[in-house]
């Protein structure tokens, strides 16, 4: 590796082994000095004490910032709008993050004049490529060190070692059992028993949300309400967008909603088991649906799910502030203008049930969707649709008895 000459760099920071090992590593390394910097995205953690860790591992300053209400209205909420979903069932908690995560790293290096951001991503993750596309499209000249991809350290007990070598503070908690990212909204697990696919996740595992089994056996009942396809209400009462995820990820918890376990294709071309925990997303998931089908139109619904997949992707491999992301969450912020109703859903055992809808603009009518006898929709006129419809599949036909 060519060392390249660093003075100042700024990591994102979490307190914990690695991230604490980079600090003393990037100095001893580069003999530059290191700003640690940690972001509260509702990781369920108290951070404050991070700042005296930091200092103490050799950070010469340490940036706490709560960024949990631009996570959720910024992020989440334009990622929700869109009803997105990659590969049919991650709800993207992790790949979400990581964009807001290295914008606020990237605004720190500016204020503190640091020529280099870090990370503790691996080598073999999605993360390193979210976090890195992020700070060469904020600053396509800053410096970037990635230590997973350098170092000697093969292991956890490497990283130990050398912890203990340098004395560097770090709790003497047992070996984790998995790689875990949580957030406001969701807690991911990888690696350890799951990197057997075949081999089912231990109950103890999951942090957020009770087993379905063990949920409660009386379901619970709760109306969320939309505004230009954003929730802004449970049941009557306004939150903020990130208190709004909190609520639901507390009320999905209980009932069991939102595990999801699979398979799924890293940008970087391997596949890899993961489990994900994101009640408060699925429950929105769910409700959204439920306000969209009767408030947008029929085309304007289908081109725009012909289109998740592609904006999932999109997200999911680190282009957030990419030009053709932004194209597209302009197309999808235009069709939810309309987006405005209430749905009305029942939790229970780990499902979601949705039991009604309304929308003060709502699409769907009655009187002319009725069983019963109406005075709007003239049945005769359907004959001629039918039958104009009907005229290539009667040539195909003719055609075929030739
Ligand atoms: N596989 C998920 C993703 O790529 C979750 C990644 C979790 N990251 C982690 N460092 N544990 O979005």
């Amino acid at each position: 590796m060519i060392k390249q000459q660093i003075k100042k760099v700024v990591l994102a920071y979490s307190g914990g082994l690695d991230t604490s090992v980079i600090i003393r590593w990037l100095k001893e390394t580069y003999g530059c000095e290191v700003i640690a910097y940690c972001a509260d995205l509702g990781q369920g953690e108290e951070l404050s004490p991070l700042t005296e860790k930091a200092e103490k591992t050799g950070a010469s300053k340490v940036y706490i910032t709560d960024l949990k209400e631009t996570f959720a209205s910024d992020y989440i909420f334009p990622m929700l709008r869109a009803n997105t979903v990659y590969e049919g069932t991650y709800l993207l908690g992790t790949a979400i993050a990581r964009p807001l995560i290295a914008k606020r790293q990237m605004e720190i290096a500016k204020i503190e004049g640091a020529d280099a951001v870090s990370h503790g991503a691996t080598g073999k993750g999605n993360d390193q490529v979210r976090f890195e596309l992020a700070y060469l499209s904020i600053d396509p000249n800053i410096k970037i060190i990635a230590p997973w991809r350098d170092w000697t350290f093969k292991s956890r007990s490497d990283l130990i070692a050398y912890a203990k070598e340098y004395k560097i503070p770090v709790e003497a908690t047992a070996d984790k059992p998995y790689s875990i990212d949580r957030n406001l909204l969701h807690v991911s697990y990888e690696g350890g028993i799951l990197e057997n696919p075949w081999t089912a996740p231990l109950e103890p595992m999951f942090a957020t949300t009770a087993s379905p089994e063990n949920a409660p056996s009386e379901p619970s009942t709760l109306e969320i309400e939309y505004e230009a396809g954003n929730p802004i209400a449970i049941d009557g009462k306004a939150y903020s967008p990130a208190t709004l995820i909190e609520e639901l990820n507390r009320m999905g918890g209980i009932h069991g909603i939102g595990r999801v376990d699979l398979v799924e294709n890293r940008y970087i071309g391997m596949k890899s088991r993961g489990v994900y925990e994101t009640p408060g997303g699925t429950i929105l998931h769910t409700a959204h649906r439920a306000v969209e089908s009767l408030t947008l139109d029929r085309e304007v619904l289908h081109l725009r799910d012909s289109l998740i997949s592609q904006y999932a992707s999109i997200i999911y491999n680190g282009y957030w502030f990419s030009p053709e992301r932004k194209l597209l969450q302009t197309l999808m912020d235009e069709a939810q203008k309309g987006v405005t109703g209430t749905a009305r859903l029942k939790l229970y055992k780990g499902n979601i049930i949705v039991t009604g809808r309304k929308a003060p603009h709502s699409l769907y009518r009655p009187e002319i969707a009725t069983f019963e006898k109406d005075t709007v929709y003239v049945q005769k006129e359907a004959e001629g649709f039918i039958r104009l419809n009907a005229l290539r599949l009667k040539l195909q036909a003719l055609g075929n008895s030739n």
